[in-house]
This record gives C-alpha cells, structure tokens and sequence, in this order.
C-alpha cells in the first residue's frame, strides 16, 4: 500500500481562484489537491487532502494522521497566526511537518510574520503559490 502524505487547509482556502487573485492567483484549491496527487504519485506515494473552515474540526483531522502518515503539509491560513490548538496538535505528531503558504508572509503585514505553527515544523515554504506544495512533497518523499 502507498504511503500517504496528509495535506491540511485552513479557512478560506476553500476559495481561491476568485479570493484576493492579486495575492494568492487564480488557481483553485481543487487544482492544488490535483497537482499535489499527480506529483505524490511519481514518488509512489498517496495524498490524503482535506480543507475545513473549523479550528476544531482541523485539530481532529491532524490527530487523525497522527501516526498513519508519512508526513504532513499544513497551510493552516489565518489559524497560523493564531491557534495553540493546531500547534499543539502538531507538536503531538509523531511524522515530519512541513509549513506551507501561498504567499510570501513576511512581505505582508506584521501580524502575518508570526506563526505559531514553524517552531513544530521540519520547514517553511512561502510565497511560491501552489509550488510550495509540490516542493514540500518532494522534501517529505526523501525524510
Ligand atoms: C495564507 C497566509 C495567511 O496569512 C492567510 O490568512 C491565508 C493564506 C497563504 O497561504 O498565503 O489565509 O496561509
């Protein structure tokens, strides 16, 4: 069976493709979830992709992979900024996280440079759009 690779959206990135194109591009979270199913494959491997507009509902999910993942991609959107639920979700993990967001944050507003989430994470990759995501594939496919 492929190893699986869980992929996690916050709020709001349910919309892109038409939220803010100037900053975050017209390619929709749908296209993302393709790209990223596409690339795993190459290295053999599966992606479990969810997005969830509820601070909760994202904690369940990351303690869901907790030990049957090989790896976690997060793009926790604004809850970056704010949970210590969703970090203390992923310092639980037992698997390599990689922090991942569409645009460049620390060329955004002060309130964007913090994240509660990179302390946790093996990485951060920002400002490359959806190409964060499929570079973050590549890293987890080789840890
Ligand atoms: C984001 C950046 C966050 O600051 C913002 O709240 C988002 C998207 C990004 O991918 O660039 O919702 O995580």
């Amino acid at each position: 069976m492929a190893k699986t690779i869980y992929i996690f959206n916050g709020p709001n990135l349910n919309l892109l493709g038409t939220r803010e194109p100037e900053i975050y591009g017209t390619t929709t979270l749908a296209d993302i979830e393709a790209m990223c199913l596409k690339h795993a494959e190459k290295h053999g491997l599966s992606v479990s992709f969810h997005q969830s507009n509820d601070e909760g509902a994202l904690v369940e999910l990351i303690q869901k992979a907790r030990s049957s993942g090989m790896g976690v991609i997060i793009n926790a959107g604004a809850y970056t900024h704010t949970s210590v639920a969703i970090l203390d979700a992923i310092l639980a993990l037992e698997i390599p996280v990689v922090e991942v967001h569409l645009s460049n944050l620390f060329k955004r507003e002060e309130f964007r440079h913090h994240s509660f989430i990179t302390p946790a994470a093996q990485g951060l990759i920002c400002g490359l759009g959806a190409q964060g995501y499929v570079m973050a594939i590549d890293y987890l496919s080789q840890s």
